[in-house]
């Protein structure tokens, strides 16, 4: 039985297309600057983004992590960062341990943050309060199901942040994700912020690495600041070569994993026991709500897990699935039919 993979768009494989790119990728030593492939991945993200500079990293972590290391000017500076974000839960706590940062949390409904409550989280000036610098977003935005912070909105948060004194730094690790949904420029997004860290890892296709972008001085910053942290890579054109062909050739794809997320959703809804709100399927992520089944997640889990379906826990009352170019009609409308015989 072939296994239905819907955990992650971050379990895409490598295309063809990539893999020759990697085989045949003009390298060199990129510690010394010296390695082509890199330099040319990051002048393309720069302009992808509309912005100055870009810089090549492991992982989306890893680009968080320097970014905010890059942003801190020293240790219990705060910051304002939703507490569902993938920064304050799902990164080791790495803002406060490495970056020295003191979250002060603000709470996204539907993944949006509201600029009042941003503003309401300036304190004035009191010693007895840490003073905010740094307002984090995320856009699409994991934990509730891939949604999208619309352009309009995210202006209104810049300007917010603006006017009381904070830079800004976007986790967009699916911010082409967002894009394609809002049926925006994704250089539109980047125009607000200072930062950005993007994944080519995961509906872009990538086997490794993502990238940040701002401007040239912060580039140079934060390249300092991924060498301190072990982040300096040698002949990193591997890595790089799979970026260029993501960047030239996966990005308007994206909105077939989109069309494939509503069709899974639909079909979910079918199932009794599961619930989908169609309202909430925006781009790849969607969060099933099981409380009908009467099951724990972890039995629905090893439910689906028997039917050669696996997906991700959002326990207690949901699970969440993710397409991607693995998961396509084919498999959507073969994973439906077992999703539902293992439940009945
Ligand atoms: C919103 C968001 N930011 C950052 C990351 C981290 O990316 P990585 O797994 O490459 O470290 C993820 C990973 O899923 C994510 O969903």
């Amino acid at each position: 039985m072939e296994v239905l993979n819907f955990r992650s768009d971050t379990q895409t494989l490598p295309t063809e297309e990539m893999l020759d790119a990697i085989r045949y990728a003009q390298l060199g030593d990129d510690v010394y600057g010296e390695d082509p492939t890199v330099a040319r991945l990051e002048a393309l993200a720069a302009e992808k983004m509309g912005m100055e500079a870009a810089l090549l990293v492991a992982s989306g972590t890893m680009g968080n992590l320097v970014s905010l290391m890059t942003h801190a000017s020293g240790p219990g500076e705060a910051l304002l960062v939703d507490p569902s974000s993938h920064i304050f839960r799902n990164e080791g706590g790495g803002l406060a341990s490495i970056a020295g940062y003191f979250p002060i949390p603000i709470s996204s409904r539907h993944g949006k943050l509201d600029p009042d409550e941003v503003a309401a989280s300036v304190y004035e000036p009191d010693i007895h309060y840490p003073t905010p610098h740094l307002l984090c977003l995320e856009n699409s935005h994991n934990r509730s199901g891939g949604r999208v912070t619309p352009l309009d909105l995210h202006k209104k948060l810049c300007s917010t942040a603006r006017q009381h004194g904070l830079a800004i730094h976007l986790d967009g690790a699916r911010i082409f994700n967002a894009a394609v949904a809002a049926g925006v420029g994704v250089s539109e997004y980047a125009a607000e912020v200072d930062s950005i860290q993007f994944c080519l890892s995961k509906g872009l296709s990538c086997p490794v690495g993502s990238m940040i972008a701002g401007s040239a001085e912060f580039i140079e910053k934060a390249r300092f600041h991924r060498k301190r942290i072990g982040g300096g890579m040698r002949q990193a054109g591997v890595i790089a070569a799979a970026g260029i062909v993501a960047l030239e050739t996966m990005i308007d794809r994206l909105r077939d994993d989109h069309a494939n997320a509503r069709l899974l959703a639909e079909g979910l809804n079918t199932i009794p026991g599961l619930n989908v709100p169609m309202d909430a399927v925006e781009t790849n992520i969607i969060n099933v709500d099981h409380t009908g089944t009467g099951l724990s997640t972890q039995a629905v889990i090893s439910k689906l897990n028997e039917v050669g379906v696996i997906v991700s826990p959002r326990a207690p009352t949901a699970i969440r699935m993710v397409t991607c170019r693995h998961t396509g009609e084919p498999e959507v409308t073969e994973a439906l039919a077992r999703i539902k015989q293992a439940l009945q």
